[in-house]
């Protein structure tokens, strides 16, 4: 037996819009971006919706399903009950450009604001050396794909509609990958305070909760990074040596790398042909 499912998608622009109702024909595998590709090709050609992989990998097709932000090529239909229709919206946080396409440029901006990764030279031999543990480190932040779901659902961007003070949550794991790489030689700390914002993140998690590759924004990129902010700028040692201390001395007290080491870590090579990033 063919198996229906009811969509509610809200159609509109920048100017307001409506909820329209369409029913599709479901399948086992099927997932809500199938569904909006059905409502296309038969009911609505000109519903517009933004995608590109169809694989949870371009981060294109962010919106909101039942009120809750997803990624419409990773969720499947059958997660839903097949008895209720299925809500379809925009994400809120961003300008609708027309009906699932909404204007995320805002994000573009704020990326163009992060002074870059500024490696210090190589080693005599040519090579870069980073111990293994920083690597590991960082590296769950390279996951991002930048779907900007995080972005949608944090209430200081979403609520407040703070975006000329705060970066959000995709922007403070990137300030964190270059604030713990090993090689990278810029302080970024007081624009983390001051222009995007760190404090005003009152660690609630939603952001993490949201992540489609699970990376654990709150408790591995912003609660660290909060805490070597509050170490460089409020510790008074520090701040003392960063005032008076020595060339050496400063060098310490505004030292980059203030995570834990493991002492029985080794150094590892990690690039010789290639730049880090
Ligand atoms: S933890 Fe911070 S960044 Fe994440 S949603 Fe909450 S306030 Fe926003
Ligand atoms: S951190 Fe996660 S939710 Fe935020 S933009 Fe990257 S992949 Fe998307
Ligand atoms: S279409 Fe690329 S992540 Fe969904």
């Amino acid at each position: 037996m063919v198996e229906k499912a009811r969509l509610r998608v809200l159609r509109g622009n920048k100017d307001g819009g409506d909820f329209e109702n369409y029913e599709v024909e479901t399948y086992p595998g099927m997932v809500v971006l199938d569904a909006i590709h059905e409502v296309q090709a038969k009911n609505a050609p000109d519903l517009a919706v933004r995608w590109n992989c169809k694989a949870g990998r371009c981060g294109s097709c962010s919106a909101e399903i039942n009120g809750k932000p997803k990624l419409l090529c990773m969720t499947r239909m059958s997660h839903y009950p097949a008895d209720e229709p299925i809500t379809v919206t925009p994400m809120r946080a961003f300008p609708v450009i027309r009906d699932l396409v909404t204007d995320v440029s805002w994000n573009f901006k704020v990326a163009k604001k992060v002074p870059p990764f500024a490696p210090r030279p190589r080693d005599k031999d040519g090579h870069y050396r980073m111990q293994q543990m920083d690597i590991d480190r960082v590296q769950e932040f390279r996951k991002c794909i930048e779907c900007f779901l995080c972005q949608n659902v944090c209430h200081v961007i979403r609520d407040h509609q703070k975006k000329e003070e705060f970066a959000g949550p995709r922007f403070l794991i990137h300030l964190a990958t270059l604030d713990m790489h090993p090689l990278d030689t810029l302080d970024r700390k007081d624009m983390i305070k001051e222009e995007f914002g760190v404090g005003l993140c009152n660690i609630t998690k939603c952001c993490t909760e949201v992540c489609p590759e699970h990376i654990h924004i709150t408790d591995n990129a912003i609660i660290p990074l909060k805490e070597r902010v509050a170490d460089d700028r409020y510790d008074p040692v520090r701040w003392l040596l960063r005032k008076v201390g020595t060339k050496d001395e400063r060098r310490k007290a505004t030292s980059k790398d203030t995570g834990p080491k493991r002492p029985s870590e080794t150094a590892a090579r990690v690039s010789t042909s290639k730049e880090p990033s």
